[in-house]
């Protein structure tokens, strides 16, 4: 089991930004990454929609063998997680925004929240902002579009910048001093954001946190079995995706940094 791989997937590129933490973390694992780009952006489906395609890419992973899956979308968080968690005996990492460390950072309270609509729309964002808001004013803001940019690999374009700038402006406008990037496509425009907020803004994502937590299940959280890899070279990561294997080859080996070898993912 140990040197079997983990799986992690997205609606589509964005689950890269966490994949590339926990190949730092992690740098002796073997990953599959699964970009559902055939059927991104998962941010305007329905919860069963959701839930149907985090079930077939479950089965691809645990049919490979993987020993956890890392579900690195927060809308597929919010919408599936509990679902694969009650009809699957591995374990599921999923993604949480960064409301916590936020609350704890901001200075003016007020953070602001940029996410998918559905995220936006669950119960679990909700219990999360109740939990840690405290006297902190939490304004959210639903992102549409952004995923498409980020797809098409324009990280900067003039069409991205209208975006953000749109997105952003009711934050600021609240006196917000965090930003979390509560969606995993948006640590792609990192720099865009910034630059458009302004460097006295802070821009939060989970993607440490979430190779942290990773390496914690495999460690067995303390009490149960030590399931990592224990090969001593690097791992590798194996990449499959529902859209066309040319687009990951192509936008995904630039969000990567490194050459992609894409495959097809069995319909
Ligand atoms: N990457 C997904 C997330 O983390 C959002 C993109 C989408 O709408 O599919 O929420």
């Amino acid at each position: 089991m140990n040197d079997a791989p983990i799986g992690v997937f997205d609606s589509g590129l964005g689950g890269m930004s966490v994949l590339r933490e926990m190949v730092r973390r992690l740098p002796h694992e073997n990953f599959i990454y699964v970009a559902d780009s055939g059927h991104c952006p998962y941010g305007g489906k329905s919860q069963q929609q959701i839930i149907a395609r985090t079930v077939a890419i479950t089965d691809f992973l645990l049919g490979r063998g993987a020993k956890l899956v890392v579900v690195a979308c927060n809308t597929a968080t919010v919408a599936a997680v509990e679902y694969l968690r009650a009809n699957y005996s591995n374990a599921f990492v999923g993604m949480e925004p960064a409301v916590k460390p936020a609350v704890a950072l901001t200075r003016s309270g007020v953070v602001g929240v940029l996410a998918t609509v559905a995220t936006l729309s669950g119960e679990k964002l909700h219990k999360l902002i109740d939990r840690h808001a405290g006297s902190v004013r939490i304004i959210t803001q639903p992102c549409p579009g952004l995923p498409e940019r980020v797809e098409a690999g324009e990280l900067e374009s003039a069409e991205t910048r209208v975006l953000v700038e749109r997105y952003t402006a009711p934050l600021l406008a609240g006196g917000a001093d965090v930003v979390v990037l509560g969606s995993t496509h948006y640590p792609f425009l990192r720099p865009l954001i910034q630059q458009v907020v302004g460097p006295e803004v802070k821009l939060l994502d989970t993607g440490e946190a979430v190779a942290r937590r990773v390496e914690n299940v495999l460690k067995g959280d303390g009490n149960g079995e030590d399931l990592r890899a224990d090969r001593l070279g690097p791992g590798e990561v194996e990449w499959f995706t529902s859209g066309a294997p040319q687009h990951l080859k192509t936008i995904g080996s630039r969000l990567w940094g490194l050459p992609i070898v894409a495959s097809a993912l069995p319909a």
